[in-house]
Parts: structure tokens; C-alpha cells; sequence
């Protein structure tokens, strides 16, 4: 039947950078790298900040000689002497500094071609809910041999990556909020053979496997295994039938006028969403990243989304949009030319209200979203932290007009405080000014590789302030705005969060392997195991326009020279590569999701744990390994009751893996044909 070539399905097939199998490349990013998406501010990249900061200390001679001649392991950022640093295994046994019901003893790193979920020993898991379970009350069975959207729309979706537990008043009941990226039809459709010759069926099958789900979970002691449960607030939300709400400045703008919408003010679906975060008010917020894939491209189109946002290739070719179009026009950009404005956004969704139409907040900007994470700035008003996930793209700032009058610990922010409430804090984030960041070296000499940055506007008062650009302009092409202002390109910035305990805001930045030129103090000359910002906001506050920043962890296998752990002894510390989703525990220590150990260092993706006060700062210790070809994200920690909850995405997802002839069988379910992406809970045996 197929007459498309195998290079055609994966296009990025030998050409892979960085740390991604194609097929990775392929489905989560839509050969992402294949585009030339990269910043056209003048702000010097990140590593050129870095490495300018770094310089002050004289480091840079140790680590250039150390990253030419590659065979010694002395450390530059490190106080330590050149001890031999390990491949990792060393970490292994070492016992964490904390007591309490989330000390664990590190896992020696998996070799990536295992297929197996790996836990510390005294620890066990469960797969909570899988790809096609049941969701909705009187939802159908998973059925790989009868899969349909109808059944779809009832079911798990596909590649969960943001997940919330949140609490609700009685301890054994929660909700499981997830959200589901992509999807993977060679690992979907028994008989894949490439992605022209999926039935329209099969197409509407995976737009309805995209979106998020709401599950209700029942648990019968405080610390035991989450089971799901039918409950009226399970739904699915999902690209294929879902209505949005637009809110904020740019919503009915011209912008984001359809011929199906002319208001400018309702869109059906949201897509390729990544990580998220929770309000206090109790909704979860997530990012439509990657949206540009399942759009077909016009060469000719309007060069705002065709050159900025990577909808058509380097090459000019217009890519063939996931063959969405068979099923709805609106992806055709030459149809609809501006349905692909209506993505790119954070999205809203209050999972407490039954039937509660969920909203894409305009006010935040447009960009590949990779989550939003909030944070109460000292005078109550709310703070977003926000990455744009892409090479040489920046981290940015919404802080709201008006302040949250509502509790700031986080058991009072568990309290139901009613759909009304929820509703008007929601419109909190439609007012507000949006900035973006620029990091400087001009640091504290006194202190190691750090420096300071500034917060610049590119919304002030409800006005545009950049110069040129309409307000709805800043808002809608957003990356534009960005670059003008001189925004600082960073190493693909993804999840941010803020520690609880010492208030300070940590950045993922995944990997860069784009760069043109080596640069020493990144500190490798392409960032392929990625690096992890600490930023301290002026006097603590979320609402600051300035801030001061450290690289606390320059990731990869500590044997590496170039590597960083906060000067922690390299010996104790697991191999870390591609860090990609971050979480706090209740004691302030940070956990880290990785994205590409595969392809960088070797190993499956982890999550790790790692203090960053005290004496074990930088003491990066793995919890638990994902099986082959899969991506550990969305940690959730529940520190009361010593769980750690994962979501194991795209499993066996390998160039080469079909329903036929899978990798991996995950989560192992005696019956299981295919991997399933899923829900992990990870607890003490
Ligand atoms: Fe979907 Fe940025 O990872
Ligand atoms: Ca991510
Ligand atoms: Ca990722």
C-alpha cells in the first residue's frame, strides 16, 4: 500500500542532532529541527552570557584544555581536587542527606536499550491509568483492534505529559489532571505503514487522543496505591471537538478571525500540549507547544508564522501537516490562514467544575509553550514564568494587574473555593503586563558563575511596548516582539518552576545542539546535555524587574569535565543528560525529569533528585528509570504521603517500533501488543 518512502515518514533519519531518535524528532516536534526557528534578537545566546560570567573567575582556561583533550577529569566549576570522577554507578547506594518518607537510595543509570521501569530498592509502582483506558462514565474498553475517535473521546489519551494530583476535601478521593502531547500511530495502528495512508478514522482517532483528561482517583489508605474511579468530573478534552474560549487583549482580534469563527473568540480544540502548572485558584494551566506540525504549510503564506514559528522547512517545503486537512480545512493554512493563530497559547481548564468550558489566555503571548508556572509576588499579585521551548528561543514573564485575594499556603490553595471564584481569579491573567528575559554577566565578581538579568516589557499598561507592533501584534507573534527587545536566545527553555522553601526559580534549559560555534563556557561546544538556571528575583519578589542568576547543574555524565553540580563532589553524583521537567518536594528539593539521556549519555530518561541548599547542593542522586525509547515527564512529588508520581511518554517510541513489532511492552499488562503511555505512582513496597 505505501508508496512513501521510509525517509519520508522520519525525515530527520541521519541528520538527528543532539540527543533524539528521528522518530522523536518526528512525532514530538514535527522535525522541528529541519526549520530555522531561531531568534533574530541581538542579545548575545545565553551561553555567550554564561560563558562571559564564567570567565570572570578565570575558568575558562581549565575548561577549554579539558574539553580539547577530553581524557582528564578535573573539574572547573567544581572546588573540589581532580578526583576521579565516576561514570555514575558510584552514586548508587549512596543514602539521601533527608530522612523522612522520600529517602531513597540512588539507582545506578539503566542502559538505554532496557525495558524496564526501574525503582529504588524498598520502592514499588503502578501503572494508575494507561493510553485507552476507560475515562468517561460508560466509556468503552481499550480495544487495539477496534480503536475509533467516539471510543477515543471516552478514553486515556495519548503521551501524557503535564500531571496533577490535586487534592480534594476528603484525603482517599483526587483528581488526575494530564495533559497528551502527541501521538504515536506506528505504536497506535496495528498495520501502520506510514502516515499518508492513515484512514480519516484513524486521523480523527489521533486528534481525539490529543488534549487532556480529567480523572477521578480513590485511594483506601494515606499512603497506598490511586486507583481511578467513574466519577461525573472525568472528561476528556481533546483537539478534535473541544470549543476554547479565547480571553485576554488579543481575543476577536483580526488576528484570530475564521471563516467558522468570525468573532475571533471560539476554537475547536487544543494541541501538542507540554507541561503546565497549577493556579492557586485550583485550574491547571498548560502549553501548546509544538502546534505548527498539524498545520500544512503555505510557502507563500504570511511570513509572521511561516518563517518565525518553523511552519514551513528550511528547505521551503511546506511540510504535509499530519494530514489534518483530510479532516478539517481549518489545518490547511492556505485554506484558513489564520486557524494557526489560535494555538501556540496557555490554555485554562477548571477540572473541579463539571462541563466548565476550558480558556487560551492571549495575555500570556504566543509561543511554543512548553508549560506556565505561577507565583505570588509579594503584594499578591500573580506571577507566570513561561518557557518557549525551541533552540535559541527565551523565558518570559506575565505579572497580573490586579492581586489574588485568596490564600497563599498550600493547604489553604487546596480548599474548594467554588466554580464562581475560580471563574474571577482565571480573569486575573487577562490583565497584566508580559515581559520577556535578557541575562547579563555583569554579576557580584565575588561569586561563581553567575550574573545578573532584567525582566524587559513587551506589554506595559495594556499597550504594546515595543516599538512597531500593535498590541495584538506583541500578542499573537509573540517571538517577533521577543527578538526586537533583545531577549536573550536560550538552550531550548522549557519547564520552570519556583522552590517553595527558598522562593528562588529554576529553568530547564533541555539542550542546544544548533550553535554555531563552540563555546567554552556552556560548556561544551554544542549544549547537548542541557543545564539547569537558579534565578533569585530582586528582594524575593515574583513581581521584580530585575534579578540575579547561577548555573546550579551543567548536566551530563559527571566523568565529562565540562559537567557542573553546584561544586558537589562529581563522585557521588548520577549521570544527569537533558533536563526537561522540574518539581519541589516540601523541603525545597528539586526534582528533574530528563528528555534525550538516550542519545546524549546512554541511558534511559530519569527523574533525579537534588537538594539545592545546604551542604548536599548539587547532590544529584537518580530515583527511577523509564523504559527504552520512553521520556520521563510531569513529575508530581506528594511529599505527605511519600509518592512520586511520573508520566512514562512515549515508550518503545524507537525508529523502527510498530504495533507489530514493538520495543518495549510497557506498562507489561499481560495482554499488552503495544506500549502505552501512562500514569505512574511510584510508593514505598
Ligand atoms: Fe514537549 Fe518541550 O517538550
Ligand atoms: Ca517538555
Ligand atoms: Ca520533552
Amino acid at each position: 500500500m505505501s508508496t512513501i518512502p521510509r525517509r519520508s515518514l522520519l525525515p530527520m533519519l541521519g541528520h538527528t542532532r543532539g540527543s533524539r531518535s528521528a522518530s522523536t524528532c518526528h512525532y514530538k516536534c514535527g522535525d522541528a529541527c529541519l526549520k530555522d526557528e531561531a531568534s533574530t534578537s541581538t542579545s548575545p545566546p545565553f551561553a555567550a552570557v554564561a560563558e562571559a560570567a564564567l570567565s570572570r573567575r578565570s575558568l575558562l582556561a581549565g575548561l577549554g584544555a579539558a574539553a580539547l583533550v577530553g581524557g582528564t577529569t578535573s573539574s572547573v566549576f567544581s572546588s573540589m581536587p581532580a578526583a576521579a570522577a565516576s561514570s555514575g554507578a558510584a552514586a548508587a547506594g549512596v543514602p539521601t542527606a533527608a530522612g523522612g518518607p522520600l529517602a531513597f537510595d540512588a539507582i545506578a543509570p539503566v542502559a538505554r536499550t532496557v525495558d524496564a521501569f526501574t525503582v529504588p530498592q524498598g520502592w514499588t509502582w503502578q501503572s494508575i491509568i494507561s493510553w485507552g483506558d476507560p475515562v468517561t462514565p460508560g466509556a468503552p474498553a481499550f480495544d487495539l483492534d477496534h480503536q475509533s475517535a467516539e471510543a477515543q473521546e471516552q478514553q486515556f489519551g495519548y503521551n501524557n505529559d503535564y500531571l496533577a494530583i490535586l487534592p480534594q476535601s476528603d484525603w482517599r478521593t483526587a483528581l488526575l489532571v494530564a495533559n497528551h502531547e502527541y501521538t504515536n500511530e506506528n505504536l497506535m495502528y496495528p498495520g501502520f505503514t506510514d502516515e499518508a495512508s492513515l484512514t480519516v478514522e484513524q486521523l480523527r482517532t489521533s486528534m481525539a487522543a490529543h488534549g487532556m483528561s480529567v480523572v477521578s482517583l480513590r485511594r483506601s489508605s494515606r499512603t497506598g496505591p490511586w486507583r481511578p474511579r467513574s466519577n461525573a468530573l472525568n472528561r476528556r478534552i481533546t483537539a478534535l471537538s473541544t470549543p476554547f474560549t479565547l480571553v485576554g487583549p488579543a481575543a476577536g482580534s483580526d488576528l484570530l478571525k475564521t471563516s467558522a469563527d468570525p468573532e475571533g473568540r471560539t476554537v475547536i480544540g487544543t494541541l501538542n500540549n507540554c507541561a503546565g502548572g497549577t493556579t492557586p485558584w485550583g485550574t491547571v494551566l498548560s502549553g501548546e507547544e509544538n502546534f505548527d506540525q498539524y498545520f500544512r504549510g503555505d510557502p507563500l503564506g504570511d511570513p509572521r508564522n511561516r518563517d518565525t514559528y518553523g511552519l514551513v522547512g528550511e528547505s521551503g517545503a511546506a511540510g504535509d501537516g499530519r494530514f489534518w486537512w483530510k479532516v478539517d480545512e481549518r489545518f490547511d493554512v492556505a485554506a484558513e490562514p489564520n486557524e494557526i493563530n489560535r494555538f501556540g497559547w496557555v490554555v485554562e481548564v477548571d477540572p473541579h467544575t463539571k462541563g466548565s468550558r476550558p480558556v487560551k489566555h492571549t495575555a500570556l503571548g504566543r509561543f511554543k509553550h512548553e508549560g506556565a508556572t505561577t507565583a505570588l509576588a509579594a503584594d499578591g499579585r500573580v506571577a507566570v514564568y513561561m518557557g518557549d521551548d525551541t533552540a535559541d528561543q527565551h523565558l518570559y514573564k506575565f505579572v497580573s494587574k490586579h492581586r489574588w485575594p485568596g490564600g497563599r499556603t498550600k493547604a489553604e490553595q487546596s480548599r474548594d473555593i467554588g466554580w464562581r471564584s475560580r471563574q474571577r481569579a482565571s480573569q486575573l491573567l487577562d490583565e497584566g503586563d508580559l515581559f520577556v528575559a535578557r541575562f547579563s554577566a555583569e554579576g557580584d565578581p565575588a561569586v561563581d558563575h553567575d550574573g545578573t538579568g532584567e525582566w524587559i516589557p513587551l506589554t506595559r499598561g495594556g499597550e504594546s511596548a515595543v516599538p512597531g507592533m500593535s498590541l495584538e501584534e506583541v500578542l499573537v507573534f509573540t517571538r517577533a516582539a521577543a527578538a526586537a527587545v533583545g531577549a536573550t536566545p536560550m538552550d531550548r527553555p522549557e519547564d520552570v518552576e519556583r522552590n517553595p522553601v527558598n522562593g528562588r526559580v529554576y529553568l530547564a534549559c533541555t539542550n542546544n545542539s544548533r550553535k554555531a560555534a563552540p563555546n567554552p563556557a556552556n560548556p561544551r561546544p554544542q549544549n547537548r546535555y542541557g543545564h539547569v538556571v537558579e534565578i533569585a528575583e530582586s528582594g524575593d519578589d515574583a513581581a521584580s524587574a530585575t534579578f540575579t542568576w547561577t548555573l546550579v547543574l551543567v548536566c551530563g555524565d559527571p566523568a565529562d569535565p565540562t559537567t557542573h553540580f553546584a561544586g558537589y563532589p562529581k563522585e557521588l553524583v548520577s549521570p544527569i543528560s537533558c533536563p526537561d521537567n522540574l518539581a519541589f518536594d516540601d523541603a525545597g528539593g528539586l526534582w528533574v525529569s530528563t528528555d534525550g539521556a538516550p542519545g546524549s549519555i546512554g541511558y534511559n530518561d530519569a527523574l533525579h533528585h537534588v537538594p539545592v541548599d545546604g551542604p548536599e547542593r548539587g547532590h544529584v542522586r537518580q530515583f527511577l528509570s523509564v523504559p527504552v525509547g520512553g521520556e520521563s515527564t510531569g513529575p508530581w512529588v506528594d511529599t505527605e504521603s511519600g509518592s512520586v508520581f511520573i508520566n512514562v511518554q512515549h515508550p518503545g517510541e524507537t525508529d523502527d517500533a510498530r504495533v507489530d513489532a514493538p520495543v518495549s511492552l510497557f506498562p507489561y499488562g499481560t495482554t499488552s501488543r503495544t506500549p502505552r503511555p501512562s500514569v505512574v505512582q511510584v510508593y514505598r513496597a
